[in-house]
């Protein structure tokens, strides 16, 4: 039997690739540090899962609205609020398994083929898959890292046209950690504001940042109404595998969320809410200690990449990731990354996974202990160093 046509059009993540590869050269004996995947290595807070416990033994073990409970709702919609500052009530809010849905479902209810979506280049691989999935044209605009990895205002400017329906923005962002300056994100508002189209803001990373809070663009006048907020528990919370996830939008796009939610997931699990609920209306000291753990690690591994001759990278300002140049060893992205996971025992993935701009990159994690990262630095050097002496040679 012959696949959809539909299907030759998906992408994959290579992260999960990459886990593979490292796991099967660990089967060998050999010893890799981890820095592929993109999670807290965190346990998930005491009391989430505590309340999660509680729910189970309550008998929250059944379905539950398809939007999700209203009491999480609730609670999603008072956080995005306040952080954003905007009015969001329970009735803009679903409630769905991860922070993906929102990508799937919104894109599959808006979505025609002939559509134009922009989109960040390098960014996160789920963007360019759906919008091709759906038939739609991926409009990648560059990432520069001379301006801290934010757009390119100007090739913005250029690719907004009559057939561009979705503009997603990732702040901070994965690959790069970059967070897009306040005073760009007015600006990009007020280069969309009067078009027929909606923003996509995902904002996953929103509590992971070194700076100043990262600004949404649902809070300039007029934006709230036409912006999809893409939120979650996954990254804040150290909860990817308890897959949920939140969109905050105008309702008319609710009401196709949850038709497409109905055809695929029923609702979310219901005892996750609970711990859901826990984990917003509760303490929020792990949530700080974990974003003071990762800024210690990204100024120790920035300022360890840095010192190898032929690798540069600038500290990130938000997210856990490290996107670092490495036009300087003279090899390309894919053939790096290679090169650490088989030389240097170091798993990392290649920037051209996230698109064509990220050719010239490889993004680390440092979602990892202190230590391992450490260790990380001195394999990459030394690998580097045998491999190109002449680059590795001191500088006298
Ligand atoms: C930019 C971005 N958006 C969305 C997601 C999806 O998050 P979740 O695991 O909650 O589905 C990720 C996860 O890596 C991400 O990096």
């Amino acid at each position: 039997m012959k696949l959809a046509e539909r299907m030759d059009r998906i992408l994959v993540e290579s992260a999960f690739e990459v886990l593979v590869r490292a796991r099967a050269l660990e089967a060998t004996g050999r010893s890799v540090v981890h820095l592929e995947i993109g999670e807290p290595d965190f346990p998930t807070p005491a009391h989430i899962v505590a309340a999660a416990k509680a729910a189970l033994d309550e008998g929250w073990t059944h379905y539950g609205p398809t939007q999700g409970y209203p009491e999480l709702r609730e609670a999603v919609a008072a956080h995005v609020s306040s952080t954003r500052g905007i009015e969001a009530g329970p009735e803009h809010v679903c409630i769905v398994p991860g922070g993906k849905p929102i990508l799937f479902f919104p894109m599959l209810a808006l979505l025609e083929p002939g559509d134009e979506v922009i989109y960040p280049d390098p960014g996160f691989p789920i963007y360019q898959s759906m919008t091709q999935f759906l038939g739609a044209t991926p409009v990648p605009i560059p990432l520069l890292e001379s301006r801290g990895f934010s757009f390119d205002l100007d090739a913005l400017r250029d690719k907004l046209s009559g057939r561009t329906r979705m503009l997603i923005l990732n702040s901070p962002q994965n690959p790069t950690g970059g967070v897009i300056p306040a005073e760009e994100i007015r600006i990009i508002a007020d280069l969309v504001r009067d078009r027929d189209l909606i923003v996509l803001s995902d904002e996953i990373y929103s509590r992971i940042y070194y700076g100043e809070r990262p600004a949404s663009i649902a809070s300039l006048p007029g934006m709230q109404e036409k912006t999809i907020i893409l939120d979650g528990f996954s990254k804040t919370y150290a909860m990817t595998g308890w897959r949920m996830g939140y969109g905050v939008m105008p309702e008319w796009l609710v009401d196709a969320v949850n038709k497409l939610m109905v055809n695929s997931n029923s609702c979310t699990a219901s005892f996750t809410q609970r711990a859901g609920i826990a984990a917003l209306n509760g303490p929020q000291d792990e949530v700080d200690r974990m974003v003071a753990e990762f800024a210690r690690r990204r100024s120790a591994f920035c300022e360890g990449l840095n010192r190898i001759p032929g690798v540069r990278c600038a500290p990130p300002g938000g997210a856990f990731y490290a996107f670092a140049n490495i036009t300087g060893t003279g090899m390309d992205s894919r053939t790096a990354a290679d090169f650490l996971l088989n030389t240097a025992g170091v798993a990392c993935l290649s920037g051209a996974a996230f698109g064509k701009y990220g050719e010239g990159y490889v993004r680390f994690s440092y979602a990892n202990s202190y230590e391992n990262l450490m260790e990380a630095v001195k394999r990459i050097e030394s690998a580097l160093a045998g491999r190109y002496p002449k680059i590795s040679a001191p500088v006298s």
